[in-house]
């Protein structure tokens, strides 16, 4: 469950948070506020942590710090590894948030790579689902370099959200 990798010459580790953790990650969420600022509840809070984290829970997710080699916390990813909405072809990924001083260099894409690796790893996930805001135009062109097409309309959502859905097949064949 543990990832690493790798940007020219940091490294990096993905791997499931712990309690120990519950202040670096309200820091992340922190650094994300322009990003909570296009939902409902644009600032961060001990609570929306929590919250977040059961909710992962409750779907069978897996809520992983992304860590430099300084042990300092860059971002979070919550998945669901299989079985989505169902589905034991499908994986999800919930959430990908990289601290604002850490973006734009090539970290988050190679987090949703290292993600991919892990997924792969069970060859009977097919289909790899997520969701990105509609009102945040540069997250859906990141995800659209990474492969992730846009296949729904805007669904609004319990949390007052509103949303694409995407989705990758790991065939190997992307329809663009
Ligand atoms: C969307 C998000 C995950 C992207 O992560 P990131 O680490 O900034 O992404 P990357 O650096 O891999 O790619 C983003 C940009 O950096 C560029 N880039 C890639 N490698 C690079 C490198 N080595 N050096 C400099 N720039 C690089 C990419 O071309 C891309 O360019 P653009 O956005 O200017 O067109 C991140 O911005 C984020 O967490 N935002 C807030 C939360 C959010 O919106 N999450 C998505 C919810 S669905």
């Amino acid at each position: 469950m543990k990832m690493k990798f790798a940007v020219g010459d940091q490294t990096y580790e993905i791997r499931p948070i712990s309690q120990e953790d519950l202040e670096a990650i309200l820091e992340v969420y922190r650094q994300c506020e322009d990003f909570l600022a296009l939902g409902p509840v644009p600032t961060a809070s001990m609570e929306m942590v929590l919250k977040d984290l059961e909710i992962s829970k409750n779907e069978g997710g897996i809520f992983c710090g992304i860590f430099v080699q300084d042990g300092k916390m860059a971002g979070i990813i919550d998945y669901v590894p299989e079985n989505y909405g169902g589905d034991p072809k499908r994986a999800y990924l919930a959430l990908l948030m990289i601290g604002a001083p850490y973006r734009s260099q090539g970290l988050g894409q190679a987090v949703v790579k290292a993600f991919e690796d892990e997924i792969r790893k069970d060859a009977r996930i097919t289909t790899i689902m997520s969701g990105v805001q509609v009102n945040n135009p540069q997250a859906i062109k990141f995800w659209q370099r990474q492969g992730y097409r846009i296949v729904s309309g805007p669904i609004l959502h319990p949390d007052q959200t509103t949303a694409f859905d995407l989705r990758k097949d790991l065939d190997g064949i992307v329809d663009l």
